[in-house]
């Protein structure tokens, strides 16, 4: 696997590939991967003939009170990862070559109302900062396909949404959300927990397995959740949000809606966890 932090030579190699007509999938990251990343870079190389990913912990997407400093790094351990994966191109830029105006004078995109709420409301800046840099690998690496979890469906929502508006020539897939077998969501934050605060954390994906029945079965949406909010209280966890949308659009749900997604936020001690469902009623 070829690691370079220069973009000439990530453009380069991928010309030559595309020159023999062959396709490329494009995986984004923060690095220490883990088994969710993973299975995007397997799922890609399912679908393209050459996979390439990125490994850049983008300052702009974190607020000033956010983990960027405490943001875990373990390049050595990714690398091996992405080797064994099948992953033949890794780009693992330095912030002075992403933004070498610096951040203050940087173009950026932002996809309005959607970057605005659930976890845009708690994190202002985030989407946009999300946006821009996901924008940037496209226009650097220029994947036919790019792959991201639905573990941060509103991330993927932003994303679709952006390459449609700007009629991005990449096609976006989403891959289902890994997990530890205790139901917790596989994420770099979980790094965070405490082993006492890893053992009340799978109550989040529980509660959202309830409130999932408990809509199936005609509950009024707004009383489920108030049982959700404290079901996840009583298990310890401090709700941010917890809210059901229309799955596509994440408009709020109107009487017609049938595909949902009820997404949630909480936070455990130095973490702040995020999970959703979709449900079909
Ligand atoms: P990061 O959190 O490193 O996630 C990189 C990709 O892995 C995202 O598409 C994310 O949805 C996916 N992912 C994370 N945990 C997952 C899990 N448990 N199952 C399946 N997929 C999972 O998301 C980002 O980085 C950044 O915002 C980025 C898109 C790279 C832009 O900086």
């Amino acid at each position: 696997m070829l690691t370079t932090a220069k973009i000439e030579e990530i453009r380069a190699r991928i010309k030559t590939w595309k020159n023999k007509g062959e396709s490329v999938a494009f995986v984004p990251t923060m690095g220490n991967l883990h088994a969710g990343h993973i299975s995007l870079i397997t799922e890609g190389k399912r679908r393209a003939d050459h996979v390439v990913a990125s490994i850049f912990v983008n300052p702009m997407q974190f607020g000033p009170n956010e983990d960027l400093d405490g943001y875990p790094r373990t390049l050595e351990a990714d690398q091996q990862k992405l080797v064994e994966a099948g992953c033949e191109l890794l780009f693992l830029p330095t912030p002075e070559i992403i933004y070498p105006r610096g951040l203050a004078v940087q173009t950026y995109v932002e996809v309005p109302g959607l970057s605005e709420q659930l976890c845009g409301a708690t994190r202002p800046g985030h989407f946009r900062g999300a946006a821009t840099i996901v924008c940037k690998l496209f226009n650097i690496v220029q994947p036919d396909i790019a792959l991201f979890g639905r573990k941060d469906y509103q991330q993927l929502q932003i994303i679709r949404t952006m390459v449609e508006d700007l009629s991005l020539p990449v096609e976006v897939m989403g891959v289902d959300t890994v997990r530890e077998s205790s139901g917790l969501a596989m994420s770099s934050r979980n790094g965070y927990l405490t082993a006492e605060e890893k053992a009340k954390a799978p109550a989040l994906k529980r509660t959202l397995d309830d409130l999932a029945e408990a809509i199936k079965n005609g509950t009024a949406i707004e009383l489920a959740i108030a049982e959700a909010k404290s079901t996840l209280q009583h298990a310890g966890l401090r709700p941010d949000y917890i809210e059901i949308r229309q799955a596509q659009t994440l408009a709020p749900v109107t009487e017609t809606d049938k595909e949902l997604v009820i997404l949630a936020a909480v936070y455990l001690g130095k973490a702040r966890l995020i999970d959703n469902l979709v449900v079909h009623r």
